[in-house]
């Protein structure tokens, strides 16, 4: 059915006060539109949205998504979820119960109002993966029953419901894979290896590099995310994805360490300790589909990212040890 909004539309972001969301939050008032952020503060914080307060357009419901929710909005972005292996795993059953309970809580929601609903699959669904770099059609290679699985199989869970709703009820769906991404508002104690170095280096602290540091990952800046989520939202109906969205750009944890210490100023050396379990060497998109579907790729290199990156978290440090004067 061709969409009929004029402009504005209302739009509810699910864990719009965390690192993803508030950004998503920022970008979609800026573009006109009234937004309603549930988020039930678990690792989301009112500091990343406090600047959004005295605007008409937005409004803040502290909410658990994994109750039901009755409200009356255009279109969903179901991004509540824990993302860093810290945060998922201090509450695995609350993590599974976030992706499944809270996508068919938000599905049920988006069937009683017939709009559209984007979810925020992550390229954890790829486990540790036998392919490289990863395309949409690859099935993944995931431990069901590791410490890691409440994240990678209750997110695979979620992808299986949209689907479910799509084919069983004809819903509009979008579903994005993201690959790792960062900025600023980045929780800085989530163990996440750009939010851990940053916050090393700044601390004169040796900066921790896990195996032999030769593991790779891809970083995707937050606006690229942003504007891609956004895209994939408006394509035509037709396309539900998934999609892949992050940063081709590959880089091993001792280049990253490295661009990390210079642009700090740091003095920090390095010390390795041993992988962690299901870590997986190597992480890749893939983003064909994304450049042909929704004529996106990523504009912002690592070494431009960083800058506003650790700019931020020298800020939110001087905070804190400002705060406990
Ligand atoms: N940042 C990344 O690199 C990345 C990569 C892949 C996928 N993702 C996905 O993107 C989404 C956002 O990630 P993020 O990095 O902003 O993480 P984040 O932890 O900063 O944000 C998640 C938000 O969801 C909220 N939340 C958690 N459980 C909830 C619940 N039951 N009910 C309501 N709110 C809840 C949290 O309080 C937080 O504000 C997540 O779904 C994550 O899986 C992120």
């Amino acid at each position: 059915m061709p969409r009929i909004y004029d402009s504005r539309k209302r739009v509810l972001v699910t864990g719009g006060a965390g690192f993803l969301g508030s950004h998503l939050v920022d970008r979609l008032l800026r573009d006109g539109h009234e937004v309603l952020c549930v988020d039930n503060l678990f690792t989301g914080t009112k500091r990343n949205i406090e600047h959004l307060h005295a605007d008409p357009h937005f409004e803040f419901v502290r909410h658990d998504i994994t109750f039901p929710l009755y409200i009356e909005v255009d279109e969903i972005y179901n991004l509540a979820c824990p993302a860093s292996p810290i945060h998922y795993q201090y509450d695995p059953v609350q993590t599974t119960k976030t992706s499944v309970h809270g996508a068919i809580n938000m599905l049920g929601l988006a069937k009683r109002l017939r709009c559209r609903i984007l979810q925020a699959s992550t390229s954890e669904v790829y486990g540790d993966p036998a392919v490289h770099p990863q395309t949409e059609d690859y099935w993944g290679h995931v431990n069901p029953i590791g410490p890691r699985s409440c994240y990678d199989e209750g997110k695979r869970c979620a992808e299986t419901l949209f689907f479910d709703y799509h084919r069983q009820l004809g819903l509009e769906i979008k579903v994005a894979r993201i690959f790792n991404t960062y900025g600023p508002r980045m929780h800085p104690a989530d163990g996440r290896v750009v939010s851990n170095f940053i916050t090393q280096a700044l601390k004169g602290e040796p900066i921790t590099l896990y195996g032999d540091g030769t593991q790779t990952r891809s970083f995707c800046y937050v606006d690229d995310m942003v504007d891609g989520l956004i895209k994939l939202m408006n394509s035509p109906a037709e396309f539900t994805g998934p999609v892949n969205l992050g940063n081709p750009a590959e880089f091993t944890m001792r280049e990253l360490a490295e661009l990390v210490r210079t642009q700090t100023n740091s003095s920090s050396s390095f010390v390795m300790l041993p992988l962690p379990q299901d870590d997986p060497k190597q992480r890749q998109p893939d983003i064909t589909l994304a450049r042909e579907k929704l004529g996106w790729a990523p504009t912002t290199a690592l070494s431009e990212g960083l800058k506003p990156t650790i700019a931020y978290f020298r800020q939110h440090m001087a905070g804190t040890a400002s705060a406990k004067k």
